[in-house]
């Protein structure tokens, strides 16, 4: 993914602000190259060097710009809920879409365009309502509606709690089908691995990440947040506290006996402590289980070390851990905070196919379909050239394959085309919301995405290939997100409409920032296809890519090794790198062509710069974020900051990287942003 995360981007408050007039109409409105040059300069420093730092060079004033869009009495509540200002481009643009789709979501029922009548479309609006009553957000309600299972109550809340009956699988079982997952395993319905358009369930053992432990201040709020006295809250979460640390210490398990698929049937033989049955019996409710059915276990040994585990724990403790693990995914899912138009972002995230849809039907230009594919035709081809140059000096037939992969690569425009509101309906078919009754709203939401993905399972393959099923996506697909991504099993780099907004995307933008925003992101994801993860997969989006073949090669690890070397943060963002380092280079060169040579004539606009310069200027701020300060809830905020690091190294490493760079600042060398050694895959 290129990027995540939030205020207001108004393009008649800019324009007041530079030309006082302009919407007033006396004038005609700036053009949108006007507003963008305007713009881009207003957010830089330039009392900073660019080779000494490019990214305060070019971002230095983006914050007090934002805060500047804003109305002052707006102004006045940001102070007390900082943390609520838009964090970079992105988080500017999908506070925008929130804007605008409240606005369509609260207009009445005159309107004449044919959704209208959809009843999807008034599940939303009902979703909203609901939202908007709520007051406070109470996370209690979720408890008192979903029991662990039939047969006892949560431990603490109320008295219903019978430790006897309760089963740990039972209970992941039931929470699964309302979403949850990820806590002491994971359960994903996935392409499959050698056939991936036929779907199989995937059980694996958690993410790291996934297991990471809150630690005991975050378990005591969630608790405090659901009524719970400080003492009991204290004493729990000590209890839970050990257990996490205890199953955390479980990643260290590695799949020595490699994945392993089997029938349901023979499953509950070969590892009976581990009753799967009970598990699927709470996700397919209506269906008859096929005991011949199969599913694919990915870490065997982690199983068996994870039963062992919780049997040795009291069940208060397995099941105290399993609540506070569904209250913090409740959490995340639900309206940040209820004043804030955050009502859209919650449905945007609770009603992804429905909302992917409503963006794109009324916030997206289909004529910038016919632009975008052949810009990144471009870019194919000038990475074509760059396979066939071949720096791995890799054997004939493997570059072959390199390149069929790519060439099978497409780019899709919107997670759902508009032209499928019938299939929207259908998804939605059954689906009654309530205007009165947030919680259960929110959970009938994530039962529904649950059920889809696991039908897929049931569903007749067609061996049509140029058939792209992004379903399975659906499930996790962040809908309040609009960041690319490539999706590996599809082979596909998929743009959601929401992305294509200024001051991304309009039909007038100059070519040039065509290239140096939507060109890099574009770029990024293709590259994805070509990273360490990517090489797995063929063209058909099977695992069953030339991986070993390309991993001998001297010059691959070579150039692995090279990035690896400048991450201080471990390997676990070295396909990000890999994808930035590519991605400007490849932009960059199908942009300009090969060689310095050429001088191309100045923007009128800005003829303070080359267009070359104007490139690097425009792809920086694209990362522009701001600083956040620190706040009471420490966490939170030490994520963000963390988060806008990132941001900042990622542009000034991957600026550093590119000797084009330095060429055309004239940064000379030692200078901040000359890597003293330049890192190059492909
Ligand atoms: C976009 O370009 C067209 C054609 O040049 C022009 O008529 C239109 O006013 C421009 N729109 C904006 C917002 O700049
Ligand atoms: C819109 O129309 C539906 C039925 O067509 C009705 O139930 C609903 O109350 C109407 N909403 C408003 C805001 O008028
Ligand atoms: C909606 O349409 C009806 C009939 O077309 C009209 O009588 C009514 O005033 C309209 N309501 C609004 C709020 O526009
Ligand atoms: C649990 O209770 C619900 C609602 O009362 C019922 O629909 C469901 O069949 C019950 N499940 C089991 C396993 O008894
Ligand atoms: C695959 O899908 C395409 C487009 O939907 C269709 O034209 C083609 O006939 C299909 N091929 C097969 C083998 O079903
Ligand atoms: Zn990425």
């Amino acid at each position: 993914m290129l990027k995540l995360s939030l205020i207001a981007w108004l393009l008649c408050s800019l324009a007041w602000r530079t030309m006082p007039t302009a919407c007033r109409q006396t004038r005609p409105p700036p053009s949108i190259q006007q507003l963008l040059a305007t713009q881009l300069q207003s957010y830089m420093d330039t009392k900073t060097r660019p080779c000494e730092n490019f990214y305060q060079y070019a971002c230095g004033n983006w914050q007090i710009q934002q805060k500047g869009q804003e109305p002052e009495r707006q102004r006045e509540r940001e102070r007390e809920a900082e943390h609520l200002l838009p964090s970079d481009t992105l988080g500017v643009i999908e506070a925008s879409l929130n804007q605008r789709l409240e606005r369509l979501l609260r207009r009445n029922n005159n309107s004449s365009s044919a959704e209208e009548s959809c009843t999807f479309v008034e599940q939303m609006r009902r979703y909203y309502r609901s939202c908007k009553r709520l007051k406070p957000y109470n996370l209690k309600k979720y408890l008192l509606q979903l029991p662990p299972s039939n047969l006892t109550y949560w431990p603490l809340v109320g008295r219903g709690w019978r430790r006897e009956n309760f089963d740990w699988i039972t209970a992941l079982g039931r929470l699964r089908l309302y979403g949850l997952n990820g806590v002491l395993l994971r359960e994903d319905v996935m392409p499959r691995w050698d056939d991936s358009l036929a779907f199989s369930i995937y059980v694996n053992k958690p993410s790291r990440q996934e297991t990471q432990p809150m630690g005991e201040g975050a378990i005591i709020e969630l608790l405090l947040d659901i009524g719970q006295t400080k003492r009991a809250a204290n004493a729990l979460a000590r209890l839970v506290d050990g257990f996490e640390h205890q199953l955390h210490r479980l990643q260290d398990i590695e799949d020595d006996e490699g994945p392993r698929e089997m029938q349901l049937g023979y499953l509950a033989t070969f590892l009976p402590q581990f009753r799967w049955l009970a598990f699927m019996q709470q996700i397919r409710v209506d269906a008859e289980i096929d005991l011949r059915s199969t599913l694919i276990i990915e870490n065997i040994p982690y199983l068996r070390a994870l039963s062992v585990l919780v049997e040795s724990h009291m069940p208060d403790t397995i099941c105290s851990y399993i609540m506070i693990r569904w209250l913090a995914f409740l959490k995340q899912q639900g309206p940040g905070e209820i004043a804030r138009g955050e009502c859209v972002a919650s449905m945007r995230r609770a009603m992804p196919l429905a909302s992917s849809w409503l963006i794109g039907q009324h916030f997206y230009d289909p004529d910038s379909e016919p632009e975008i594919t052949s810009l990144f035709a471009r870019l194919k081809r000038r990475f074509s050239q760059i396979l066939s140059e071949n720096r791995l000096r890799l054997s004939p037939p493997l570059v072959h394959i390199l390149q069929q992969k790519l060439h099978a690569m497409r780019v899709q425009i919107g997670f759902i085309q508009t032209d499928e509101i019938e299939k929207v309906e259908q998804y939605h078919e059954g689906l009654d919301l309530n205007d009165h009754n947030f919680y259960g709203n929110q959970l009938n939401l994530l039962r529904l995405r649950v059920e889809a993905t696991h039908r897929l399972l049931s569903l007749e393959v067609t061996g049509n290939s140029t058939e792209s099923n992004l379903d399975y996506l659906a499930e996790t697909l962040d809908g309040s997100n609009s960041s690319p991504l490539y999706v590996r099993p599809r082979n596909l780099v998929m743009v959601p409409h929401g992305l294509l907004q200024l001051p991304v995307w309009h039909r007038n933008i100059t070519s040039l920032q065509q290239h140096a925003v939507l060109g890099f992101a574009l770029a990024h994801e293709m590259a994805h296809g070509f990273d360490v993860s990517g090489i797995d997969y063929d063209a058909q989006g099977n695992i069953m890519g030339p991986v070993e073949e390309i991993t001998t090669s001297k010059h691959y690890r070579h150039g692995i090794l090279c990035m690896q070397k400048q991450m201080p943060s471990g390997s676990r963002w070295l396909n990000e790198k890999l994808a930035d380092y590519e991605a400007l280079r490849l932009v960059y060169e199908s942009f300009f062509g090969l060689g310095a040579g050429r001088r191309e004539p100045r923007d009128p606009l800005l003829p303070q710069f080359s267009q070359r310069q104007l490139f690097f200027i425009s792809f920086a701020q694209f990362f522009c974020g701001r600083i956040p300060v620190l706040g009471p809830r420490g966490q939170f905020h030490s994520q963000v900051h963390l988060e806008h690091a990132v941001d900042e190294l990622r542009v000034l490493e991957t600026l550093a990287n590119f000797e084009e760079f330095s060429r055309e600042f004239g940064c000379e060398k030692r200078t901040k942003m000359q890597a003293s050694q330049r890192c190059r895959l492909w």
